[in-house]
């Protein structure tokens, strides 16, 4: 073991029945800097403050209890060495005097006290919204139901998940709508509807389309996928969700949600930069570059988003009128628009599916049992509504 070496906690203090808002409060602690961040919280329980609360069990980042932001990075408090952590926040301004390590609950959550926080509205509601158990067909087999175990390998990387709501903590998506179903439920979403074993896949993915807070409400930001501690990708998983959902059950959502991807793809494609005077257009009326077709789910849809429009405008987002009319989005400079399209080409060309225990191509010819590996035929479920 190395020495001991101090290290300062500054942590996030909420104590209800005090009846004052949240203060920060700074722990001195002495740890090997091996031992984690939780170890330094529980040491400054022991001797200096026994009233500060923090979950924990397991220790070893298994039972999913000790999710915090640490340095405002949502993660697990065992798994984070504290050494590191000093060294993360030290990282820039190694003359000046020491900053300490900040710990604080985590975000998107209700906070009990100090850095526990409530998780039932935020995270396990969302996890019992997304129905997660196997729907089988209900006649159960004289022994087991066999499942080739290649089948399994697609939805191993969301079985690893231990429910620590460290996603959920990060997701910027739920910030802005707190009813978003969120990455951790979405992942266990997946787990189903990749089990060949179970009957609903596609009225599950149905109703994940239909979801005005579902599957299309995620914005690709990574945030989940930094976050997770076991690897589990949950934005990953979304997009799987959605290519199951769009591409192989051709389920046209009613928050176009399917249609606004396809444009976003068709003008990177085309253009090597997204041009977002075309992307509401190509969204509601796709096809039709430079006209909008007179249909009135398409005149509605694109008045409906006038308001995001006007506050993209406001917020700097859009950052000119002239940028919202077609030609005029500047180009980037010198071959950056023809190197995304190559990147997009060679993505087409070799876009297999990824997780932590599917390889893909890596310029190596599949075993042969990897071409087992592709997802299961969907069940039959029921047609959508006209
Ligand atoms: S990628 Fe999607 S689900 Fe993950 S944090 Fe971002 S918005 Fe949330
Ligand atoms: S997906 Fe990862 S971060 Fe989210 S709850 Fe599961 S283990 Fe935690
Ligand atoms: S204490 Fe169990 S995951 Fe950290």
């Amino acid at each position: 073991m190395a020495e001991a070496q101090s290290y300062t906690l500054k942590v996030r203090r909420f104590k209800p029945e005090d009846g004052r808002g949240p203060y920060w409060q700074e722990f001195e602690v002495d740890l090997d800097p091996t031992l984690s961040v939780l170890d330094g919280l529980l040491q400054a329980k022991d001797r200096e403050d026994g009233s500060l609360s923090v979950r924990c069990s397991c220790r070893a980042a298994i039972c999913g209890s000790c999710g915090v932001k640490i340095n405002g990075q949502s993660t697990l408090a065992c798994l984070t060495q504290i050494g590191e952590a000093h060294e993360h926040v030290n990282r820039r301004d190694r003359d000046g005097d020491a900053k300490p390590i900040t710990v604080e609950p985590m975000g998107n959550m209700p906070v009990v006290k100090d850095l526990v926080t409530d998780m039932e509205s935020t995270h396990w509601e969302k996890i019992r919204r997304v129905t997660p158990w196997l729907l089988d067909d209900g006649d159960p087999p004289e022994r087991e139901r066999i499942v080739p175990p290649e089948s399994m390998v697609d939805i191993t990387q969301t079985i690893a998940c231990i429910q620590c709501g460290a996603c959920v903590s990060a997701c910027l998506s739920m910030e802005v709508d707190p009813d978003f179903i969120g990455p951790a439920a979405l992942a266990k979403a997946y787990r189903f509807v990749g089990d060949p074993r179970d009957v609903e896949t596609r009225e599950r993915l149905y109703d994940l389309a239909q979801d005005p807070h579902g599957i299309y409400d995620c914005t690709h930001c990574f945030a989940c996928v930094d976050a997770c501690p076991k690897g589990v990708a949950p934005m990953d998983q979304i997009m799987r969700l959605r290519r199951r959902a769009g591409d192989d059950e051709g389920i046209r959502d009613r928050n176009n949600g399917h249609n606004h991807e396809l444009a976003f793809v068709k003008i990177i494609e085309k253009k090597g930069t997204l041009d977002e005077s075309l992307l509401l257009q190509e969204s509601y009326a796709p096809g039709i570059k430079g006209k909008l077709i007179p249909k009135p789910a398409a005149i509605k849809g694109l008045v409906g988003s006038l308001p995001t429009a006007v506050r993209g405008l406001r917020t700097g987002k859009m950052r000119s009128l002239s940028k919202l009319i077609p030609g005029v989005h500047p180009k980037l400079p010198g071959d950056a628009q023809g190197h995304v399209k190559r990147i997009h080409e060679h993505a087409e060309e070799h876009g297999d599916e990824l997780n932590l225990y599917i390889t893909g191509e890596e310029d190596v010819e599949p075993e042969p049992d990897e071409e087992k590996l592709s997802p299961p035929e969907a069940s039959e479920g029921p047609k959508e509504p006209e």
